[in-house]
């Protein structure tokens, strides 16, 4: 089969399409044949080797987490899924070496989850990661309710694009960080405050807003804004990292509750997200398709920070 792959870490140059063993799924799994897959910065971040000692790895690696497709063939013990049935899925792995810039990937079943009704395939690759990443932080984690107040940094990103409409639909006040060109897609997605954060500190823009602090902030930049972001928390207030963490110390005083959130495949979850994609709860980002012969471009772009919505590989 056709894959991107690399064989070294390296610059976007090292990806290269090579053709692969079409991989056999075992007891339990499912072969799916991918038509699309979506972009996302641990994408680049695993290609570069600032993940090296985090997964293992084995060469050839072909990068990709999020895919959509048609199932293939079933493994042994496989009772709830059909070869024919259109599905989509965040197929993380303990070890960086599978992934869905691939024509076929073998998964576990419980990661798979029916694509959306009426939705293309790379509409429905631009959503399991990032829609899944929201709904552990809003949902499992944070447990937002209804008139809480929410800081989402990077709203325009495809975290953004899903924690956006996610904590809204949750009945939440957003706000979110974006430059001043991206503040109306933020408020399409729902944003209800859009802070420039290239004009404005927005620790201040929120003291002046919510004196008393927010309840739940989305940090996805890492860097000083984790340990900043404690400054703005109300008491009991959540913080959640997607990089990384605050002084924990400095937390647990302060009576915050942190988590530095490793995104979990969860097919079950994905399957709910599904319908909220369908009742048009969860609109579907901005998207910028590419072919997977230009994986290196789109990967260019992913790492230079300023993606709207999400980038998708559209497979012929
Ligand atoms: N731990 C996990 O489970 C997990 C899960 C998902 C993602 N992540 C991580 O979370 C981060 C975000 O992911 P993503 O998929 O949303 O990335 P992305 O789509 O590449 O997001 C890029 C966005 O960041 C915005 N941005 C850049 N600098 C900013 C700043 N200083 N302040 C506010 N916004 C800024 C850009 O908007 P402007 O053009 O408006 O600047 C752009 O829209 C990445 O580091 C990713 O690896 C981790």
């Amino acid at each position: 089969m056709k894959a991107v792959t690399y064989n070294a870490f390296g610059d976007p140059e090292v990806l290269k399409i090579s053709d692969l063993p079409l991989p056999e799924p075992g007891a339990g799994e499912i072969r799916v044949k991918i038509s699309a897959a979506a972009v996302n910065p641990i994408d680049w971040k695993i290609r570069n080797g600032q993940f090296e000692c985090v997964f293992e790895h084995a060469f050839p690696i072909t990068p990709g987490w999020d895919m959509a497709g048609v199932i293939d063939t079933l493994g042994k013990g496989v009772l709830d899924w059909r070869a024919g049935d259109k599905v989509y899925a965040y197929t993380r792995f303990a070890r960086a070496e599978v992934g869905t810039y691939a024509e076929y990937i073998v998964v576990p079943e419980s990661y798979l989850a029916p694509m959306p009704r009426g939705f293309s395939y790379v509409e429905a690759a631009s959503i399991p990661l990032v829609a899944l990443t929201a709904w552990q932080t809003f949902i499992d984690f944070a447990k937002l309710t209804p008139g809480q107040v929410t800081l989402i940094h990077a709203g325009a990103g495809g975290v953004g694009s899903l924690a956006i409409p996610l904590a809204k639909h949750l009945g939440a006040t957003v706000i979110t960080t974006a430059q001043v060109d991206n503040h109306g897609y933020c408020r399409e997605l729902g944003a209800d405050h859009c802070i420039d954060y290239q004009a404005d500190d927005y620790r201040s823009v929120l003291k002046g807003l919510y004196p008393d602090g927010v309840d739940v902030i989305l940090d996805t930049l890492g860097g000083e804004t984790p340990n900043e972001s404690l400054g703005v928390l109300k008491p009991g207030g959540a913080l959640i990292c997607l990089n990384d963490p605050p002084d924990e110390d400095r937390a647990k005083n302060l009576g915050l509750r942190v988590l530095r959130l490793y995104a979990e495949p969860d097919g079950k979850t994905l399957a709910k997200i599904t319908r909220l994609v369908e009742e048009g709860v969860l609109p579907i980002p901005e998207i910028q398709i590419f072919p997977l012969s230009a994986a290196q471009k789109a990967h260019t772009l992913s790492e230079a920070g300023h993606v709207k919505g999400k980038l998708v590989l559209k497979f012929i």
